[in-house]
């Protein structure tokens, strides 16, 4: 179910402000593609234009197309909601809903829906998504205990559990790792490695050496100064751009003469 994702000619605006512009990227179905690049430069706000979450806010806007297997998500008609199923988000601080246990975190997107389905139907759709998320074993013994009484990196795993349980073909993690233990990190890491397996991931990451670890593909974007559009610099593969990238603000930002 994993999908191709093709950017054309985006331009991200927060009102009249170009906060990103011109990206062209093709990001493989079954694949992990890390952005980096310096504060500012757009990586959250370019992640967001990806499932139409970027508009929530007043008089945020894209131009250009955004392909989903070739269709485009911001093609009139298009519901925004439907959009943000097939893609789902992961966040950089992990948000259960605190007052839900943990089963109804998993159930939430269904919920949300109106979707109704029978009690094993709903216990099918909890273990395979707690499975998915390396979490089932930790927490099978207190499905009906609150998601916010687990540990930070408990959590985050239960908020890519709550993505994968509606099933969909896109996961966009947003520094999902920088409120992290290292050893959480490395769970998650290895979990990244295994969502690969069924869906397309993309991870914004400000840790060199996570990209190095996880990612197929690394896309560097940077900014020429303050109120300056960021722009896509240089995507390849990430061995490619951690050891032999063709761009200079590539080369400084990864050996870390940037600044
Ligand atoms: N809600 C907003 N309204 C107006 N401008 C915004 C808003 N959010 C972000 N920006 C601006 O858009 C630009 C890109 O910001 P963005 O958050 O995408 O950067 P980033 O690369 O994710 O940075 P960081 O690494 O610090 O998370 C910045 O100039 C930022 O100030
Ligand atoms: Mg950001």
């Amino acid at each position: 179910m994993s999908k191709r994702i093709d950017a054309i000619d985006l331009n991200v605006y927060y009102g009249s402000f170009l906060a990103v512009e011109g990206v062209n990227i093709n990001i493989e179905p079954r694949s992990v593609t890390a952005f980096i690049g310096p504060s500012g430069c757009g990586k959250t706000t370019f992640l967001r234009t990806i499932n139409r979450m970027h508009e929530v806010l007043p008089g945020a806007r894209a131009e250009g197309q955004l392909l989903l297997d070739g269709e485009d998500i911001y093609e009139s008609g298009v519901d925004p909601v439907t959009v943000r199923t097939m893609i789902g988000m992961v966040f950089q601080r992990p948000n259960p809903f605190p007052t839900m246990s943990i089963r109804d975190n998993i159930l939430a997107g269904y919920r949300l829906n109106g979707t109704r389905m029978s009690k094993s139907k709903a216990d099918e759709i909890v273990e395979r998504s707690l499975k998915g998320a390396n979490l089932w074993k930790e927490v099978k013994d207190r499905l009906d205990k609150p998601g916010s009484g687990l540990s930070g990196g408990q959590q985050q795993r239960l908020c890519i559990a709550r993505t994968i349980a509606v099933e969909p073909d896109v996961i966009l993690m947003d520094e999902p790792c920088s409120a992290l233990d290292p050893i959480s990190t490395l769970a998650i890491e290895d979990l990244i490695n295994e969502l690969k397996d069924d869906y397309t991931v993309v991870i914004v990451t400000h840790n060199m050496q996570q990209a190095a670890r996880v990612a197929d593909k690394t896309a560097f974007f940077n900014i020429a100064g303050t109120g300056k559009p960021g722009k896509l610099i240089e995507y390849d593969e990430t061995n490619v751009i951690f050891n032999n990238p063709a761009n200079k603000q590539t080369e400084d930002y990864v050996s870390g003469r940037f600044g």
